[in-house]
């Protein structure tokens, strides 16, 4: 398939000086200090770097794709505009919640003029795929929050396959794409590397990134995942709202088959082409069962064990 992207000079000569390979059988990526991103994004990743200016207060929903993004997104921003909208008014029973929490290096700042953010009300909360060694500056050095959530790389590069087939409209080579996703390359990979520089980060100064498994988020029956998350934005839910059933009402509203039936999330666009339905799937742990061969769950694991070990992330 050939690629169709309309390229101005100053990508050319950013995207001529860096290494590129064919990937997924479908694109190329251009490796951008040790991560992997289709041209356009490159740029839009160059730009926001240059131009973003975080404020204290912001918040950072950062993922690997189909990690649980979308996801992520709805709980905090229900989380933290609970005071404006109590669930029955929220913002999520309208809109998609890529439109209510914007990507800045896939929407803010792609393809666009460098946009004026700093009017835009408080709590500001983006989404981003960013690795966190390439988060703008003032993301790294403000005390603005992260929130990481990562899943389990055999769900996440299951998701990933399928979301960019619907993409692209076609079934892409599963072998070659599983053969890409281990050696690292994936938009926004390699998985592990995004994985362990944000979890890092939650050790070294875990005021400031909060670390979530959707696998986790999944279990969370009783809201203590949700209470961590309330913590860390800076609003704790109160035991009165404890009492009154808020924390469980947020996760019903932001839960899979709830956010999946709302008309808005059944139509239209928020992510670049991909129809909003795409983002609502299975939602499921363990889906990779369905299509990876047992050879391909024991290579992926191998590499798994040998990234991971010693750093505490169990899945
Ligand atoms: P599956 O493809 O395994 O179903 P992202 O939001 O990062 O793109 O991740 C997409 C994955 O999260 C998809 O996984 C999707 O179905 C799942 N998902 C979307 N909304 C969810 C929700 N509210 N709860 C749980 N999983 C959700």
């Amino acid at each position: 398939m050939e690629e169709i992207h309309q390229k101005n000079d100053e990508e050319d000569e950013l995207l001529s000086s860096l290494p590129k390979v064919w990937a997924w059988g479908f694109t190329y990526m251009y490796n951008y200090k040790g991560f992997w991103y289709r041209p356009q994004v490159t740029q839009s990743m160059v730009s926001c770097q240059k131009h973003f200016e975080a404020q204290n207060t912001d918040t950072i929903i950062a993922t690997f794709p189909k990690s649980g993004t979308t996801w992520l997104k709805a709980l905090s921003f229900a989380i933290l505009t609970r005071a404006q909208y109590p669930s029955s008014q929220s913002p999520l029973l309208s809109f998609n919640p890529h439109h209510l929490v914007p990507f800045l290096e896939f929407e803010l700042y792609l393809n666009k003029p460098v946009p004026d953010l700093s009017a835009l009300p408080s709590p500001r909360i983006f989404g981003t795929h960013m690795a966190y060694s390439l988060l703008p500056e003032s993301i790294q050095n403000s005390t603005c929050r992260v929130v990481y959530i990562c899943r389990n790389p055999l769900d996440a590069f299951v998701s990933l396959w399928h979301f960019i087939n619907k993409g692209v409209g076609e079934t892409l080579p599963l072998e070659e794409c599983f053969d890409d996703f281990c050696q690292g390359i994936a938009g926004c990979g390699p998985f592990f590397d995004h994985v362990l520089g944000y979890w890092k980060q939650s050790l070294e100064r875990p005021y400031k990134v909060l670390f979530l498994t959707y696998e986790d988020l999944k279990e969370d029956t009783t809201g203590t995942h949700l209470k961590r998350l309330a913590e860390f934005l800076g609003c704790p839910f109160s035991l009165e709202e404890e009492r009154d059933g808020v924390i469980e009402e947020i996760s019903k509203l932001c839960s899979f088959n709830m956010l999946k039936d709302m008309e808005h999330n059944k139509t239209g666009n928020s992510i670049l082409d991909f129809e909003n339905k795409t983002l609502f799937r299975r939602g499921e742990v363990g889906d990779w069962i369905n299509l990876l061969t047992p050879e391909m769950v024991e290579r992926l694991t191998n590499i798994m064990e040998q990234k991971l070990a010693g750093s505490g992330i169990v899945f």
